[in-house]
């Protein structure tokens, strides 16, 4: 993820509402709280010195409680709420330079907005609500009725254009509200709680959906939740806001083992272990490795010296080729390991979550591989490993009791 290039640049941005914010941005200057600020001056402070950036086809997920400042956040990138100060680069253009007829022009090629309320028009049908923005832009009946139903299969509502949106399920709606922000083909889709309006499984599926759909437009995506598990299941980088500020952005398994304060240990507090910690974040370096070619003698040897339960057998490339453990090795002299291997299975690639990791580990004899994706070893995981790893979690949480 080294190479990702950042799409949108987020630079200091700061939000205070209110009349005159320019004595509350000088306070704020000064250190002074948000509290402080209100009862000084009467002006609300959205967001303080917020800076992150969007990686070209990224889901970014802006995530907090409520009133900590997401929508503010979302909004001020394409100034539906005008930033008090700071700037947003998207593409290196500065968004916060630009003037109000630029900025329509712009808001309207580079921008998709999806909001909770699905807000379609109630007497359009679903094609003439997803046409609607091809129609303000002018664009020829039939492009934009090619281009609107284009939109509508890829949400999954083929033949539904006809229906009204009374006629569809509140996950339908969803979904052509969807549609109408892709038929603009924007490179940028900001989504404000766009599925925390749907039933949990209805938004379970619309998570994945959005997923695979992400994969296949390539869309860069600010995505604000105030929902964990939602912001795992979309499985991006995540900032966290409090506030108005940000406290922390990573992706969730950071936040779990390096929590920067009392605030995201408890946002994480509950959060699926299994699911977020990468097999990867929880192995370590093998104690006991042999090339294929070692004898079983020499291996027994090492196994025992290494307190490993098995040997993990790499070819010269260093490529996993499976193990073996000391009662096939005990009694088989000089064979070369290669001819002994067991459980050629014992693996999973670094990226895969400890889900993975432990039905691997029920399965087998208390010890798996770690794998690059071309099975180059990168580090075991045991029983004990997973054991302490899950310990280690708890443990930070437990000390996080109100
Ligand atoms: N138009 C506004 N006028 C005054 N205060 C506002 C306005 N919009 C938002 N706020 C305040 O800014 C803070 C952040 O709001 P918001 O961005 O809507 O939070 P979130 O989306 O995280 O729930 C809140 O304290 C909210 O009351
Ligand atoms: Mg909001």
């Amino acid at each position: 993820m080294s190479e990702a290039q950042p799409r949108i640049k987020v630079r200091g941005l700061t939000k205070i509402f209110g009349e005159n914010p320019l004595p509350a941005l000088r306070l704020l200057e000064q250190g002074k709280g948000r509290a402080e600020i209100l009862a000084a001056t009467g002006a609300v402070v959205g967001l303080q010195d917020v800076n992150f950036d969007v990686n070209e086809g990224e889901i970014l997920v802006v995530m907090g409680l409520s009133g900590s400042g997401k929508s503010t956040c979302l909004r001020c990138i394409n100034r539906l709420v005008e930033p008090t100060a700071g700037k947003v680069l998207v593409d290196d253009i500065d968004v916060t330079a630009l003037s109000e007829k630029d900025l329509l022009a712009f808001r309207r090629t580079r921008f998709g907005m999806v909001f909770q309320q699905f807000a379609l028009f109630p007497h359009r049908t679903i094609l003439k609500n997803v046409e609607y923005g091809l129609e303000i832009q002018n664009v020829a009946p039939a492009i934009r009725t090619e281009r609107a139903l284009a939109a509508i299969e890829q949400v999954g509502l083929k033949g539904w254009d006809q229906h009204f949106p009374s006629q569809l399920s509140g996950g339908m709606q969803q979904r052509a509200g969807l549609a109408r922000a892709l038929a603009l083909d924007p490179d940028v889709l900001l989504m404000d709680e766009a599925f925390s309006a749907l039933d949990p499984l209805i938004r379970r599926d619309m998570q994945g959906e959005l997923v695979t759909l992400q994969k296949r437009l390539k869309k860069t995506i600010v995505f604000v939740s105030h929902d964990l598990d939602e912001a795992i299941a979309l499985g991006g980088r995540i900032v966290l806001m409090k506030d108005g500020r940000i406290v922390q952005q990573g992706f969730a398994a950071d936040f779990l083992a390096n929590p920067a304060d009392d605030y995201v240990r408890r946002f994480v507090e509950h959060i699926d272990v299994l699911g977020v910690v990468t097999a990867g974040d929880a192995m370590r370096e093998a104690a006991c490795v042999a090339e294929w070619s070692t004898t079983a003698d020499e291996a027994l040897g090492r196994l025992e010296q290494s307190g490993d339960p098995a040997v993990t057998v790499v070819c010269n490339e260093g490529r996993f080729q499976g193990t073996v453990e000391a009662p096939t090795l005990r009694g088989a002299g000089t064979t070369p390991i290669r001819l002994l291997l067991s459980d050629q299975d014992a693996c999973v690639v670094e990226s895969a979550t400890l889900t993975s990791a432990v039905a691997k580990l029920a399965s087998g004899r208390g010890e798996i591989a770690v794998v690059g994706p071309d099975r180059h070893l990168r580090g075991v995981i045991t029983n004990t490993d997973l054991v302490q790893a899950l310990a280690r979690r708890n443990g930070s949480s437990a000390g996080t009791a109100r």
